[in-house]
């Protein structure tokens, strides 16, 4: 049941793309929940958490998830949803990102994760981007399940 209505919002969106009104209406529960901020662009899509797990390799080396886990070369990133940029307790960010006054929606992720040196120059990210919108949303769709339970 959950599978097959899965697969209709995909459909949906590949039929949607560029009509945010028509999306809108259709308002379906998890994209609700998972995409906070409506007027994002990538609201439109549900990611896929299990393919966002293994893209999730690709920051595994600086970024550990669940509460109270150590900072590694970048911060915990639990609670990391709406929260405030440069908030995670105990961990030194570079000037550029605590200047920032970001709030990480999802909006602000996904640029983050595309262009990290353009949303915020002079940060101390070392990672070059991803390129994809589907990975994006793949990997926020695990990002999201894992750091806010
Ligand atoms: C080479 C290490 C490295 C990799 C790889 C990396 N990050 Fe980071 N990340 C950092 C560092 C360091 C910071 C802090 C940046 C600063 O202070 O300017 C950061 C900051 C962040 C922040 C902001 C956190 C906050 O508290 O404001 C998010 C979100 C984030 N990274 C997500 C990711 C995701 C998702 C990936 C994988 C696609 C990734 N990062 C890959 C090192 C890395």
């Amino acid at each position: 049941m959950i599978a097959s209505t899965k697969k209709l919002v995909i459909l949906m969106v590949v039929i949607c793309i560029g009509c945010d009104q028509k999306m809108d209406e259709a308002n379906n529960q998890e994209t609700e929940k998972l995409f906070l901020n409506p007027e994002s662009e990538i609201a439109l899509t549900t990611g896929d958490a299990e393919r966002g797990r293994k893209l999730y390799f690709q920051c595994r080396a600086c970024h550990s998830l669940k509460q109270n886990e150590p900072h590694k070369i970048g911060p915990n990133l639990f609670g990391v949803f709406n929260s405030k940029a440069a908030k995670s307790d105990g961990f030194i960010y570079s000037t550029a990102l605590t200047n920032s006054n970001l709030i990480w929606d999802v909006n602000n992720l996904d640029r983050w994760l595309e262009k990290p040196y353009e949303l915020i120059p002079g940060n101390k990210m070392i990672f070059s981007g991803m390129k994809n919108k589907n990975d994006r949303s793949d990997l926020l769709a695990y990002l999201y399940k894992e750091t806010t339970e």
